[in-house]
């Protein structure tokens, strides 16, 4: 992953670091906890500040926080003492190398999974389910064609732009992302819109899916 983007993803960190939302756990993050397993061992993939990984420990759930942006990560709220989060300074891209298959009950991912070209992304995605044990669940939310912000920059592909260097970004259709998942997760959940603290529109996409053993039938 380039150096361009830890930067800008580091420079992002710094603005947020002191707003009240960066602590508070998000509205996904509420929603999700309802379906996990107790106990679940998690990985919170894109984890940035780590409001959402130490809320689900807090639960009582193993967490495995992952960024590629080590500033992000030392930014941790405190950590309960029972609490079990460990934190992991890589990119997304090298999940392959760094985690066993069928390690994890929930495979999270908030706001981290739209910054990629669609082989990037369906690689990534793929490797996310090596690492989601059978009947382990997939939580996303991405960026959705309908975020204000679609269309600036300059454009690398089918609704991917470049805003600045290392600052790239994906939007997704409930139907994109339902075809770029298919094949590997069996959907419970998927809309074209989602909440944050930080954005006041609602231009997202979530999904909550199970991983799927067989392959998928047309
Ligand atoms: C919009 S923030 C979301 C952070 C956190 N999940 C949250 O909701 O507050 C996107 C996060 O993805 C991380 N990120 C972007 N590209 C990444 C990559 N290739 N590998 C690991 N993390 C990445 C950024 O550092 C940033 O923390």
């Amino acid at each position: 992953m380039s150096s361009s983007s830890v930067e800008f993803w580091s420079g992002k960190h710094r603005t947020y670091r002191g707003t009240e939302w960066i602590r508070e756990p998000t509205y996904f993050a509420q929603e999700v906890i309802e379906r996990f397993p107790e106990k679940a061992r998690i990985l919170d993939a894109g984890c940035g500040q780590g409001q959402d990984s130490v809320y689900f420990a807090a639960a009582g759930h193993t967490v495995t926080a992952l960024d590629f942006s080590k500033y992000a990560l030392d930014q941790f709220p405190p950590v309960p003492a029972d609490a079990s989060v460990t934190t992991v300074a890589a990119s997304l891209t090298d999940t392959p190398d760094l985690f066993d298959d069928t390690s994890f009950d929930v495979v999270y991912a908030h706001l981290s999974l739209h910054y990629f070209d669609d082989t990037t992304t369906r690689s990534i995605l793929s490797d996310l389910h090596r690492v989601l044990r059978p009947g382990g669940l997939l939580c996303v939310m991405v960026n959705s064609v309908d975020d204000p912000e679609r269309g600036e920059g300059i454009r690398l592909g089918p609704d991917y732009y470049e805003l600045a260097p290392g600052d790239r970004k994906r939007y997704f259709s409930r139907a994109a992302l339902y075809e770029m998942t298919y094949d590997l997760f069996v959907p419970y959940l998927l809309e074209q819109h989602g909440r944050s603290r930080k954005d006041p529109h609602r231009a997202f996409v979530r999904l909550i899916a199970e991983r799927r053993e067989e392959p998928a039938h047309d």
